[in-house]
């Protein structure tokens, strides 16, 4: 029962991007500070947080059947009058919090993304009244929501690689999306908070961070200086830390991809020689009724800006086909952008019709047959460049950030400068190291190789 002491047990799942991931992380750290375990599977818990994601119907779908199955928890648990709490935070709580309490009233507390810190508050009063109706948090007051991770995320063991949320919300409003009403408005946190944080993951071991944003390209954050920094200005800044070995950042913009940036890819040693873009479409038509607010040749340009400065510069994006009124001929544009790029990675999604976004009314919505046959065209075409890229790599040599012993006797894993997993065969090898690997063979989804000695 809720009022002996007993220490009480919360699984959490994660769905979505890697800013749900930092959430998620977020909200174990907190929990394990007030005293709580985490569970490693839901039929442990006493506890059940979904941090959800709504950026596709899919995600959504996904959600309400482990609610389901969640809900037959509960109805045991109470049935041998233990309490039992579901909870969901994420955008899904944000974006429709009266929908879930109507498809799932039996869920007990609904927090969105800008609120999550509040989360030990909220779960204190659900154990005093557990019958109570379902608490919503979803004001978006976002501001102390960073600072009051400090204390907390040193209880966790850091890894080798680890996020960073640097800036969060949306201000662009692309016509598909849903990110702007889910994580409101452009929040970018101070310089001198981020550093704290980036310091502190050092300390505890961490050897790559990857900084995150929604756009993390438009960050604009108080400096050291008092002055507003923009992103460039702030990798500079983290690229004198002690320790830190490797910098990424995702996911970027093209509209805000600026010279400053450039320059970094050029000077940063410790920045890994690789841009998370996405395009969405290769078509002007499309891309202004996405309301993306650059063309194809503002994106070519981008391309060519950073290879000029950094030549084994590689590119990933992200693909949207079968957009309201998308024909043949913009398709056939967007798989021209393909070949003229030449994509070391790539995501790629059929377009999904969101809650009060401006597409959801647009004319011209594509049938599911005709996106079906875009997107396996596309994904063919990416896959291949995928392939070339891995296939390029042989015989060269990467910097291999090492993360943990790999399948094999005197094998370790690790990860590239362009993000591919390496196997590297060698026993001295140990979890931070960074060694320059000649790559040997290429399997279907992973590099091997050796460390020359
Ligand atoms: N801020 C980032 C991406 C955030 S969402 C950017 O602007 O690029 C991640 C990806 O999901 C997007 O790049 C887009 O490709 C995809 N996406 C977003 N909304 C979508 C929708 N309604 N249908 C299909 N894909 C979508
Ligand atoms: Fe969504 Fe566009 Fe904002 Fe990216 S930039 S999060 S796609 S609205
Ligand atoms: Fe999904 Fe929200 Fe991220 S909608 S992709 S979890 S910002």
């Amino acid at each position: 029962m809720w009022h002996t002491m007993e220490m009480k047990r919360f699984f959490i799942k994660n769905y979505g991007c890697q800013m749900n991931s930092y959430d998620s992380s977020r909200i174990s750290d907190l929990l394990v500070k007030e005293k709580y375990v985490q569970a490693n599977k839901i039929t442990e818990a006493d506890i059940v947080i979904f941090n959800t994601c709504s950026i596709r119907e899919k995600a959504d779908e996904k959600l309400f059947s482990d609610l389901g199955r969640a809900r037959l928890l509960k109805v045991k648990a109470q049935s041998a009058y233990s309490d039992f709490l579901i909870v969901v935070t994420g955008c899904v709580a944000q974006l429709q919090p009266e929908r879930l309490v109507e498809k799932a009233p039996y869920v007990d507390i609904i927090i969105g993304p800008r609120e999550i810190h509040r989360i030990t508050q909220c779960l204190d009063e659900a154990l005093r009244h557990p019958s109570a109706a379902p608490k919503i948090l979803t004001d978006q007051t976002n501001q102390d929501k960073f600072s009051c991770y400090d204390e907390a995320q040193s209880l966790q063991q850091g890894e080798t690689s680890m996020f960073l949320t640097i800036q969060e919300g949306c201000d662009n409003f692309c016509s598909y999306c849903v990110v702007p009403r889910t994580r409101g408005r452009e929040f970018s946190r101070d310089a001198a908070d981020v550093l704290k944080e980036a310091r502190q993951l050092l300390s505890r071991g961490t050897k790559e961070i990857v900084l995150l944003g929604q756009n993390v390209n438009s960050y604009r954050g108080v400096g050291l200086d008092g002055k507003s920094w923009n992103l460039s200005r702030l990798l500079f800044a983290l690229a004198e830390l002690d320790e830190l070995k490797r910098l990424r950042y995702f996911t970027s913009h093209p509209k805000d991809l600026d010279e400053g940036m450039a320059r970094a890819h050029g000077e940063i040693n410790i920045l890994a020689p690789s841009l998370h873009l996405p395009v969405q479409s290769g078509s002007d038509d499309v891309l202004e009724r996405m309301n993306r607010k650059y063309s194809r040749a503002d994106y070519l340009g981008c391309i060519d800006l950073l290879r000029s400065r950094r030549p084994d510069m590689a590119f990933s994006s992200d693909f949207i086909v079968g957009f309201p009124g998308e024909t043949d001929n913009d398709f056939q544009e967007t798989l021209r952008l393909v070949e003229t790029v030449k994509f070391s990675q790539a995501y790629s999604f059929k377009y999904s019709q969101r809650p009060n976004t401006a597409a959801e009314r647009m004319e011209g919505q594509i049938p599911e047959n005709v996106k079906s046959e875009r997107l396996t065209i596309l994904q063919e075409i990416l896959n291949f460049q995928q392939d070339q890229f891995n296939q390029n790599c042989i015989g060269r040599y990467l910097e291999v950030l090492i993360t943990k012993r790999g399948r094999h006797e005197n094998q370790w894993n690790g990860r590239s400068e362009y993000s591919q997993a390496v196997a590297v065969e060698d026993n001295s090898l140990s979890a931070g190291d960074l060694v320059l690997v000649k790559i040997t063979d290429r399997l279907s989804h992973s590099l091997v190789g050796v460390v020359e000695k």
